[in-house]
């Protein structure tokens, strides 16, 4: 694993988009793997302003979001359909019809899984797949005890992401209850992986997830089994840290 530890989140979204930006050259359709939350958006900024100035360019990516809320229409502000059109699909030059967020609307959700693992299969892969990570180590909604070969799938979600997610809803009963999420096998298909991280409040989590054992107790320890994970994460999430990093 690559740890990249950074000052600030413009300097992580800066590293980030380096690093995809790096990857997409020469590689057509490019497959993206995208996450939601607050963290990533320094990393969607950025490829915007790139995307509008020099490039990269969009038109044949195709991407696969992590995971849904269950029960929220596309038009809900907080789904995460409108949260990717509004912070990076409305802003480059992608086709929306190439971009896929599970179905949590769906009556046969089971079903959505299956044709999502099969979208990922039929294109050939996933090329580089984004994280954020829950403050109990959670990857997607993969909360703690997810087998480390799950597939996509509906989930419950714990007391803590309810909780940690109900400062974007008006109440904390508005946060629905179930989501579907890519498994950490699918995850870990990926033939690149990058998690991104910041804030003090993570800073536990990660020292368990990159030092500690790998364990579905921390579903982001996974990542330990994957050839090419890279960590970009701020110094004030990496104080835990006991390894020696560069
Ligand atoms: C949600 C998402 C995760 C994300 C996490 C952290 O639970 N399902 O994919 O990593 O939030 O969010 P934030 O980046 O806002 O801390």
């Amino acid at each position: 694993m690559k740890v990249i530890i950074v000052s600030d989140k413009n300097h992580m979204g800066q590293v980030a988009a380096d690093l995809i930006e790096t990857d997409m050259k020469n590689k057509t359709p490019y497959v993206l793997g995208l996450a939601t939350g607050s963290t990533p958006i320094p990393l969607y900024q950025e490829l915007i302003r790139r995307n509008q100035e020099t490039g990269p360019d969009f038109s044949t990516t195709v991407t696969f979001n992590l995971d849904e809320y269950v029960g929220l229409e596309a038009t809900h502000d907080q789904s995460y359909r409108y949260f990717m059109n509004q912070e990076f699909f409305d802003h480059i030059n992608i086709n929306k019809d190439s971009t896929f967020v599970p179905n949590g609307l769906s009556e046969n959700i089971e079903e959505v899984g299956k044709d999502y693992e099969k979208a990922i299969c039929g294109i050939g892969g996933i090329d580089y797949q984004v994280l954020g990570i829950g403050t109990n180590g959670h990857i997607g909604f993969n909360e703690p005890g997810s087998s480390l070969a799950s597939r996509t799938r509906k989930v419950r979600l714990t007391e803590n992401t309810i909780s940690d997610n109900s400062r974007f809803f008006e109440r904390k009963e508005d946060v629905p209850t179930e989501a579907i999420t890519m498994g950490i096998g699918t995850i870990l298909d990926a033939r690149k992986i990058m998690l991104l991280a910041s804030g003090s409040n993570k800073a536990e989590t990660i020292a368990k997830s990159i030092e500690g054992p790998i364990t579905a107790t921390i579903p982001a320890s996974s990542l330990q089994m994957h050839p090419d994970a890279t960590w970009v994460i701020t110094e004030d999430a990496a104080v835990n840290l006991q390894l020696e990093w560069d």
